[in-house]
């Protein structure tokens, strides 16, 4: 098989994991880095056996050789690197959200459709094999009509005044911080999960830490600084915490909490679908359980194994029952569903229905419902219609 060559542009937390996901295919060669500056990309390029280093974004994408790039940098930076990659011809991997805002994720996705290149959004959650079990049970009716859709993404990782990052400056991470960050996660994960899509939206946001001491110099993300590096004080204006009542196109409801600032959950991820006839849950810190509930008998867990799933989903499963599968799988799998698809020569257009990622389409979506998250908010909490 003709191996694919692959950029990297920005290799902070995420980057090295789109990396890892993706050598696991086998078939991926990353071959270029870029990422603030020269030095750190040179450092990079080392530290993951990648031959060459690149001074800026700009001068990764004009080498013709790199045919797919992923965009891992803070979100103020997808559209204009996402856009300068799609002008290069190059398949486009951009992760969320897509966007700072429904009008550039638009623009993105228009681009990318103009120029015919593959496009998709790394919204991992839906590659869990049990995510993809729930979606499957929905889709073949076994849950009745959906009624009900909730749950909440929480995190405990932002709690203190002394935690600080780039997703807390408006300028970089976007006016809204746990909604755009993790929220977006939470709503392409029930949608998928339940087939359908958020078309109203009710919100309650607040910011718990109003005033932050800001690192003077970088710092990894997710990193604790303790207060002990120099500092100066940083007013926040976008959200930690937030909650979101909602409905879908079938008239179902829905409700979600988001916060960065709770303490004790570390990646909270829970959807949970009532139906007319039987619900289900997955909770992400438990990927390898699938909760299903029953009115009239006895409620149960699936444990992700193979030869109890769907046979559509099965391809999904990377370990037999009881070897423990997680995130990291989960990222491999959507590195799968996107190389398979460039690797077959598959076009965005006319090969539209072999596409299992989340595309422009999905990351554009997701940005209309944030948006109109953050209107709701912004207007008393006032019910508002998702802009499509
Ligand atoms: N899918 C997921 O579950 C998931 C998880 C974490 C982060 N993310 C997303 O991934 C993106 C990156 O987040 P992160 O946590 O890795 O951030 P990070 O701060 O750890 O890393 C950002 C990287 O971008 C680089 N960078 C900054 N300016 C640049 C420039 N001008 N050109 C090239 N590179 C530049 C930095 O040097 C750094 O390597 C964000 O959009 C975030 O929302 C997604």
């Amino acid at each position: 098989m003709k191996k694919i060559r692959a950029g990297i542009i920005g290799a902070g937390f995420v980057g090295p994991l789109h990396m890892e996901a993706a050598r696991r295919l086998g078939y991926v060669d990353f071959v270029g880095i870029a990422t603030s500056n020269l030095a750190s990309a040179q450092q990079k390029a080392e530290r993951y056996g990648i031959s060459m280093a690149f001074e800026n974004y700009a001068q990764l994408l004009e080498d013709p050789t790199i045919d797919a790039v992923h965009i891992c940098t803070p979100n103020h930076l997808h559209y204009p690197v996402v856009m300068a990659a799609i002008d290069a011809g190059k398949h486009v991997i951009c992760d969320k959200p897509l966007a700072l805002s429904a009008a550039e994720a638009r623009e993105m996705r228009d681009a990318a459709k103009r120029k015919g290149v593959v496009n998709a959004v790394t919204f991992n959650y839906r590659f869990n094999a049990l995510v993809q079990q729930a979606h499957a049970l929905v889709a073949k009716g076994e849950l009745g009509k959906v009624q009900f859709v909730h749950g909440c993404y929480l995190q405990d990782w932002l709690l203190f005044e002394t935690d600080f990052s780039w997703r807390l400056e408006a300028d970089k991470g976007g006016v809204t911080s746990s909604v755009g960050d993790i929220g977006s996660h939470w709503c392409d994960t029930a949608q998928f999960i339940s087939g359908l899509q958020i078309t109203r939206v009710l919100s309650s946001l607040s910011t718990m830490v109003q005033v932050r001491k800001k690192p003077k110099g970088s710092r990894e993300a997710f990193a604790s600084g303790e207060g002990k590096e120099e500092h100066e004080e940083f007013l926040v204006t976008s959200d930690d915490l937030g909650s979101v009542l909602v409905e879908f196109d079938n008239g179902a409801k829905g409700a979600f909490s988001v916060g960065q600032v709770c303490p004790g959950h570390k990646n909270d991820l829970q959807v949970e679908v009532n139906g007319s006839r039987s619900s289900l849950k997955w909770v992400q810190e438990r990927p390898d359980e699938l909760w299903l509930g029953y009115r009239d008998r006895a409620n149960a867990t699936l444990l992700r194994d193979a030869s109890l799933m769907d046979e559509a989903v099965r391809g999904y499963v990377n370990l037999p029952g009881g070897h423990g599968e997680g995130w990291a799988d989960a990222f491999k799998n959507l590195m799968s569903s996107i190389y398979s698809f460039i690797a077959a020569g598959y076009s965005p257009s006319s090969d539209a229905d072999k596409i299992t990622f989340p595309t422009f389409e999905d990351g554009y979506r997701a940005n209309c419902v944030v948006d109109a998250i953050v209107r709701s908010n912004q207007n008393r909490s006032m019910w508002t219609t998702v802009e499509y």
